[in-house]
Order: C-alpha cells, then structure tokens, then sequence
C-alpha cells in the first residue's frame, strides 16, 4: 500500500546516520580508481558518512566499489533529482539518498523507500511541502548564498523539531559556526576533496582535511 508520510522510525534513521560524523564530504570523483583510497582516507580521518555525487558518468560505479570495499563507511547518492536515480543509486550499494532539491514525486518516493532519503530545501515554502509529507530532516541547499546560519536560526522559529544539514559554500572555517545551531545536525561540503589532492592521489592530505574538519567541529562543542 502506498504511504502517505515518512515514518518516524526513517527520521531517526537519518538522526543515527547524521550522528556518525559532523560533516559529510561531498564527493565528485571521475576515476573509479580513486573511489576506494578516498573513501578510506575521510574513514580514517573521522568522516564516515560520504555523499557521492551523480555528477560524474561514474558515480555508480564509484558507489558501488566504496560500498563493496570500504564497509565502515556509509556511502550515500546526492544530486539525485528524480525517482529513477534515486532507484538506481540504492541499487548500487547507497545507503542514503540527498537531492539538492524537492519535487512531489521525489518525496513520493522517499516516504515509501526503506532508504533514509534527505531532500534538498532552500525556502520556507519548500520546507513546508516536506513537512506536509511528514519529514523533519532535510539538507538546506545553497546555505550560504540563502543566507547562511542566520536563515537557520529564522527557521529555528516556526519550525523548532525540524533539522538540517547545510551544505553549499561552508568551509573548514565556518562549519563551526552552523554545527553550534541547535537546528543543524551535520554539514556538508566538498572542501575535503580540493581537485588537486585528487589529481596529485594525495591521499594523506585528504585525511589531513577531514582530521581537520572533526577537529573544528570538536571545537563547536559537537
Ligand atoms: C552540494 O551538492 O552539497 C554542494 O555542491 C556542496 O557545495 P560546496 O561545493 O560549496 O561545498
């Protein structure tokens, strides 16, 4: 039968999920290859919970080998913008699905999946179409250019049982600044991936940022 709300026992899924590390790295990585010696560097840097983007014609296959090789991460799909992907990507190995943003059919699908979906929002409007389909947890997508932890803290308002993870323009130097919201149970960026590292197979220095990254956090009391 069809469902019509999120369960509850999804959002404390995607609660036990968030709490497994302060920032999920967002990836986008071309070459099969490197998915697993990235994906063990962000683990032994602290960073387990790891969003691959559908940005690459191999995101798939780079879920697929992060999720067969690397089990004490959590390897989840984002840019997932409709059900078909969102199948796909489960499919492949994810554990969780993120969208930069909503659309009817997407949350259609995420109520009635057993895979923790985090749908994209950027606007109050947006957060209450998610919220009438019984979500309470979504990442908030583009933060900083939609106004940052000042908009979360607005949203702490009217909406106090609802959390985020934001994610768009936050770096190692502001991710304290969100993970001190009472509202904010994770952030996400690409920042711990810079393209050089990538290119130059510097998997140390990847650890180094994520190391970087949970210590930050620390430092916000997290
Ligand atoms: C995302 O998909 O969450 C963003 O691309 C992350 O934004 P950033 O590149 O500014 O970290």
């Amino acid at each position: 039968m069809t469902k019509q709300t999120l369960s509850a026992e999804m959002t404390a899924k995607v609660d036990q999920l968030c709490s497994l590390g302060p920032v999920i790295p967002v990836l986008t990585i071309e070459n099969v290859a490197d998915a697993v010696p990235i994906a063990e560097a962000l683990v032994e840097g602290g960073l387990p919970v790891l969003e691959v983007t559908l940005r690459t014609g191999n995101a798939l296959k780079v879920i697929e080998a992060i999720a067969h090789s690397v089990p004490q991460a959590k390897v989840g799909a984002g840019t997932v913008i409709d059900p078909e992907s969102f199948q796909r990507c489960i499919d492949s190995g994810s554990s969780f699905i993120v969208s930069p943003g909503i659309t009817g059919e997407l949350l259609d699908y995420g109520v009635n999946s057993d895979t923790i979906y985090l749908p994209g929002i950027q606007t109050v409007s947006e957060l209450m179409e998610g919220i009438k389909r019984g979500y309470k947890r979504f990442k908030f997508f583009p933060a900083e250019i939609s106004g940052g932890t000042a908009t979360l803290k607005a949203f702490g308002g009217p909406f106090a049982d609802i959390r985020f993870c934001p994610t768009g323009g936050i770096r190692v130097h502001t991710a304290a600044d969100y993970l001190a919201l009472a509202n904010v149970m994770c952030v996400g960026g690409t920042w711990l991936t810079p393209d050089e590292l990538i290119a130059n197979k510097d998997w140390a220095g990847i650890m180094r940022l994520a190391k970087e990254a949970v210590s930050s956090a620390t430092q916000s009391g997290l």
